[in-house]
């Protein structure tokens, strides 16, 4: 196809797509308005997961893990301290979780849910740089 050619189909185009073209004006600030809408609730949910994670890494990871900020020492010597885990190269949230999917070594196995495994990762990663998001 020529040059003049396109440029001839894509002005059909626009005059054909007009009457949508107006709609879509009108859709896409909603459309927007709503995803800003999910994108905050899903922050705030995020906060909540990592104060509950805390939470249950205290009443069932925290006899052999030390799980506080800062806090490098675990009860059992061989368990990783939270602190350091979260500064592992490579340890992202999707990792955490698959880890404590699968069996845990020189560990009971407990049966997380898949929420549970969500929020106690949220809350490891959460102390990152020293920090915590509580
Ligand atoms: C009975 C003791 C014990 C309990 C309870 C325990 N852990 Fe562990 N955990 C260990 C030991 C020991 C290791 C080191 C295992 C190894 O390196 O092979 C470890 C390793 C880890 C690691 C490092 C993973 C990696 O990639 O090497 C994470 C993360 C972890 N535990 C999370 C948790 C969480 C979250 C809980 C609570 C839900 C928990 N652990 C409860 C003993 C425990």
């Amino acid at each position: 196809m020529a040059r003049n050619e396109v440029g001839a189909a894509h002005d059909a185009e626009i005059k054909a797509g007009k009457q949508s073209a107006v709609s879509w004006a009108k859709r896409v600030p909603m459309a927007l308005a709503a995803l800003v809408v999910t994108a905050s609730q899903t922050a705030a949910q995020e906060a909540a997961d990592a104060a509950r994670g805390a939470k249950l890494a205290g009443s069932v990871c925290a006899t052999c893990h030390a799980i506080h900020a800062g806090e490098m020492r675990s009860p059992d010597p061989v368990a990783p301290a939270f602190s350091d885990v979260a500064q592992w190269p490579g340890m992202t949230d999707r990792a955490l979780r698959v880890w404590l999917q699968t069996s845990h070594p020189t560990m009971p196995n407990f049966m997380l849910k898949p929420r549970d495994r969500d929020d106690l990762a949220a809350y490891i990663l959460s102390l990152r740089k020293g920090g915590s998001a509580l």
